[in-house]
C-alpha cells in the first residue's frame, strides 16, 4: 500500500499522458564467482519495495507493470528463491508482469501513445537497452520530481530511520565502553560490525574508525592502526535498516579522559553542533545551521589562538555541516531553489556534523596537534522544530567520561 500510494502521488504530479520507467541495480561482481551483497536502487525500491536485481517498473496512471527475472530452478539452488512472474502481480500489487528478457519486445508496446517519458538512465545494461529502445524519443528527468518526494519522509520511513538511529546509537555506546589503549582501530570497528549484524542491519557506508592524527583524514577508512593512550578516536559509523540509513559520529578519549586541549576543541565543536541543531525548524533557511556552526568555531579558534582573525576557517573546518539522509546516506533532494538556499519543511531529515581537524603541520601550539573532532547527529524537521533521532547517544564531555567508566 505504501508503495502504491507513492506511485499514485508521483503520477498526480505528472500529466495524464506520462509514463515512468525505472530500473533497479544489477548484481555487482566482486571477483571470481563472488558478488557484492545486493542492494536495490533507491528510486526503484521507493516506488516498488522490490528487492531483487535486474528488474524494471513501468508506471502509468492506468497500469503498473513489472519486468523481473524468471523463476530458474538451477539458479535458485545457488542464489536463493526468486519471486517470479506468476507471483509478482499479487506480491507487488502490479497489474502485469513479464520476464526481463522480454524487455525489447514489451517496452515499445508499453510506451506507445505516451507523450512524456520519465526516465533517468544509469550506466547499467538494462538502462542501455532502454536507451536503445527509446531511440530518439526525448525523456524527462524522473529524479527532479521523485527526489523531492523522497526528501520528505512519511511516518513509516521515520519509524524505520528511528530504528536505524537507535541501533547505531547503542553500538556507539558499546564502543565507548570497549575501547582501550593498544586496541587496533579494526577491533573497535568490529563492535559495529557485530552489533549491526545482530540487529539485522548493514553498514550504511564504510565506517571511519580513526585514532589520533587519522581523524584529520576526512575519509579515513583503513581502520588498521593502533589506538594510543592520550589520543582521541573519531568513529563515524551508522547502520542501514530496510535500506534506510543512519549516520553518527562521536569522538572520545581512548583512555576514557579528555585532556585539557582535547576538551577545549571538543567543547567548541559541541557548542557549534548544538547551535546548528537549534537552527533547524520549518521556515528556517537550510544554510542557517552551517552559519551558526562556523560562527562559533571561528570565534572559538580565534580565542584559543589557533586561528588568526584574518585567517581561513577552512584550514581547520573544511566540510559542510550536514546533508539530507534517507534511503541514501547522502540522500537526494535539492539544497537550493533558483540558486537560493531553500527552507526546512517537516519530514526532512538532515545530519548535523561540524568538526575541527588540526594537523601537525598547522603552525600553532603543538598541544593541539593531531586532534580531529566531529560530532554528528541525525535530525528530523517537525511541525514545531526538530527531533534529534540520535538523541539517546551521549555527547557532553562529562556524560562520555562517565559512560566510559562503565567499561565492558
Ligand atoms: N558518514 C558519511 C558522512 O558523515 O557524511
Ligand atoms: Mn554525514
Ligand atoms: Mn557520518
Amino acid at each position: 500500500m505504501i508503495h502504491q500510494n507513492r506511485r499514485k502521488e508521483l503520477l498526480s504530479q505528472l500529466d495524464d499522458d506520462s509514463i515512468v520507467i525505472v530500473s533497479t541495480n544489477p548484481e555487482q561482481r566482486r571477483n571470481g564467482d563472488v558478488n557484492y551483497p545486493f542492494r536495490p536502487h533507491s528510486d526503484f525500491y521507493y516506488l516498488t519495495g522490490f528487492n531483487e536485481p535486474e528488474a524494471l517498473a513501468v508506471i502509468t496512471s492506468s497500469s503498473y507493470t513489472i519486468l523481473l527475472r524468471p523463476k530458474d530452478k538451477k539458479r535458485e539452488i545457488w542464489d536463493g528463491e526468486r519471486l517470479g512472474v506468476d507471483n509478482a502481480p499479487e506480491a507487488l500489487n502490479a497489474d502485469k508482469s513479464y520476464t526481463i528478457d522480454l524487455l525489447k519486445n514489451k517496452l515499445p508496446k508499453l510506451i506507445k501513445g505516451y507523450k512524456s517519458i520519465y526516465f533517468d538512465p544509469k550506466p547499467y545494461s538494462i538502462d542501455d537497452e532502454i536507451i536503445k529502445i527509446l531511440a530518439n524519443k526525448k525523456y524527462k528527468s524522473l529524479g527532479s520530481i521523485l527526489h523531492e518526494m523522497r526528501l520528505i519522509k512519511d511516518s513509516d520511513e521515520i519509524s524505520i530511520m528511528q530504528k536505524a538511529a537507535d541501533i547505531s546509537a547503542e553500538a556507539h555506546k558499546i564502543a565507548m565502553q570497549k575501547v582501550r589503549p593498544g586496541m587496533f582501530e579494526y577491533e573497535l570497528q568490529s563492535v559495529f560490525d557485530g552489533y549491526f549484524k545482530q540487529h539485522n542491519s548493514e553498514h550504511a557506508y564504510t565506517p571511519i574508525v580513526a585514532g589520533g592524527k587519522n581523524a584529520c583524514v576526512l575519509h579515513y577508512i583503513k581502520n588498521n592502526k593502533v589506538l594510543k593512550d592520550n589520543d582521541l578516536v573519531l568513529v563515524d559509523a551508522g547502520c542501514e535498516v530496510d535500506c534506510y540509513a543512519s549516520d553518527i559520529t562521536r569522538t572520545f578519549p581512548i583512555n576514557g579522559k579528555f585532556s585539557k586541549a582535547q576538551k577545549q576543541i571538543y567543547q567548541l565543536v559541541l557548542d557549534a553542533q548544538i547551535a546548528a541543531i537549534n537552527n533547524i525548524r520549518p521556515g528556517a533557511k537550510i544554510n542557517n545551521p552551517h552559519k551558526a556552526a562556523t560562527d562559533i568555531i571561528k570565534q572559538g579558534l580565534i580565542d584559543l589562538g589557533i586561528l588568526q582573525a584574518e585567517g581561513e576557517l577552512s584550514q581547520f573546518y573544511m566540510h559542510g555541516t550536514g546533508h539530507w539522509m534517507g534511503l541514501d546516506v547522502h540522500d537526494v533532494g535539492k539544497y537550493k531553489d533558483n540558486d537560493k538556499h531553500r527552507e526546512f519543511t517537516p519530514g526532512m531529515i538532515t545530519t548535523v556534523e561540524p568538526g575541527i581537524y588540526i594537523r601537525s603541520d598547522d603552525k600553532i601550539d603543538p598541544i593541539y596537534h593531531n586532534i580531529g573532532v566531529r560530532i554528528e547527529d541525525d535530525v528530523l524537521v517537525t511541525e514545531d522544530g526538530n527531533t534529534v533521532l540520535t538523541r539517546s547517544l551521549v555527547k557532553e564531555i562529562k556524560d562520555i567520561e562517565s559512560i566510559m567508566q562503565l567499561q565492558k
